[in-house]
Parts: C-alpha cells; structure tokens; sequence
C-alpha cells in the first residue's frame, strides 16, 4: 500500500506545523524523513495515523482516500504507528504487550508471535519480563514487535533511535530492513540519526518548517548542500 500525503497543513490550534508537505511513500518502499527538531517530523506521522487530522491537503493509502478517516479505521486498513518515546505498557509483560498489539488491531488474526520472535530473539527470551523493565533499546523492539502482531501494511516509525546506543540502533535497522525485504513492509522512519536512515534506505526527503526542502537518493542528497544546510551533517 502506498502513501501519498498531497499539500497536507496541520498544526495545533493556531499553530500551524505542517505548510504544504507532500510526499510519496511507494507500496513495499522505505521512505527517511529527516528534520531538525521542531520541523514538524512527529506531527507529520500523526497526521498520517490519523491521530492529528490535516485541516487542509490529502492523504491517500492505496488508492483511497484517508483523510477524513479515524487513526482506528486507518489501522484496520493496515497503518501501524510506533510512536516517539515507545509507548509501550510498562505494567505488563513483553507477552501482554504483543498480544495487545494483536487484539487492538481490532480484527481476527492469526497469532504472529513465532515471527516477531524470530525477528527479535531478545523479545522471546524475556516474555514474562514486565516492558517497563527493560532496557530502552529492548522497549523499542517491543513497540516495534506489538506493530508488526497487527499484521500492518505500512508501518509509521517515530525516531526509534531515540536514546538508544549506537549497536542496538544498528541492530534495529538491519531488522527492520530485513522485514521490509522478507515481508514486503512500507516503512516511513522519520528520524535525527541520518546513519539509522541510510542503513535501511536510499531514499529520503529533509523537511524544514513544515515542508519538504529536499528529497533524493543519498548520492544525490550528498552532492547537494542540503544536508549540511538543514541538518548541520
Ligand atoms: N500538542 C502540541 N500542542 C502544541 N504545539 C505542539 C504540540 N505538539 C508539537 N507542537 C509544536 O509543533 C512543532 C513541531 O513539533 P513536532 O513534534 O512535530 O516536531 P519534531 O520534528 O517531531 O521534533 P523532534 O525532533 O524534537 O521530535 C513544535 O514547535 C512543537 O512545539
Ligand atoms: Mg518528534
């Protein structure tokens, strides 16, 4: 399932964030969205999950059109979201919080456990592990192995290097790009960490201040000045 995000202006209150951004995720694709703090990067996955509605623009999923959709809809269409900070329950274990992802999905679906255990063998060995006590890196495998129980199409990753060392980031990377490979996944990772970016793609687009300023293959994001001037790299 592809997503394309058309002239989309969000924001909060009288605060707009998002000023005209479009762009195209490609069915079976791995979009970067790279941005400074600030730049509108979270608000643009919200607006995409349908957790922030666009108060103008369109957003697309397939061939249909989403916007006025709710984030629960969207879901059942095949949107997950891993949110900024995780957002895993803390209180329950690593199994409750995968069997969650499964049922709030809404929909009747076989049990995938096996397969996000074969992705993150970490996760399999610390089942009856309550999620608030595990390590940040092990938090986010969660929240990214709870996605993947609904079964999603596309999946919307909210920095997930946030606070994570380095290997655990590299680590991740290489997962989520060996599901993108296997499964087919569309992934969007909107990110700070440029090297997480290109270890599972070439194709990124740089937003500043609500629209997209620049977009392209590495190479060509490398010969230009975009990436020193928007994201001092
Ligand atoms: N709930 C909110 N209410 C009001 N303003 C908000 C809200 N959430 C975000 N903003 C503002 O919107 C702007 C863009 O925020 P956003 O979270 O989308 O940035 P970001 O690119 O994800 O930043 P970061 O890299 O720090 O996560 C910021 O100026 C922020 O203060
Ligand atoms: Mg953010």
């Amino acid at each position: 399932m592809d997503i394309i995000v058309e002239s989309v202006h969000a924001g909060y209150g009288k605060a707009e964030v998002l000023r005209g951004l479009s762009l195209r995720l490609p069915e079976r694709g791995v979009l970067g969205v790279l941005g400074r703090n600030g730049m509108g990067k979270s608000t643009l996955v919200r607006c995409i999950a349908g957790l922030n509605p666009p108060t103008s623009g369109r957003i697309t999923a397939g061939s249909r059109d989403i916007t006025a959709l709710e984030a629960h809809e969207r879901a059942r269409l095949g949107l997950t979201t891993v949110v900024q900070g995780r957002g895993v329950f803390p209180n329950l274990t690593v199994r409750e919080n995968l069997e969650m992802g499964r049922i709030a999905s809404g929909r009747s679906l076989p049990s995938r456990l096996d397969e996000v255990v074969s992705y993150f063998p970490r996760l399999g060995e610390r089942m009856s592990q309550k999620a608030g006590t595990m390590s940040g890196g092990e938090q986010q495998m969660l929240a990214i192995g709870r996605g993947l129980m609904t079964h999603p199409k596309v999946m919307l990753l909210d920095e997930p290097s946030d606070g994570i060392m380095p290997v655990l980031v590299h680590q991740i990377a290489d997962i989520l790009a060996r599901i993108n490979r296997e499964s087919g996944l569309t992934i969007l990772i909107v990110e700070q960490n440029v090297p997480m970016i290109f270890r599972m793609t070439d194709r990124c687009v740089i937003i500043e201040k609500g629209q997209v300023v620049a977009s392209g293959t590495r190479p060509e994001l490398e010969a230009s000045n975009a990436m020193h001037e928007y994201l001092a790299v």
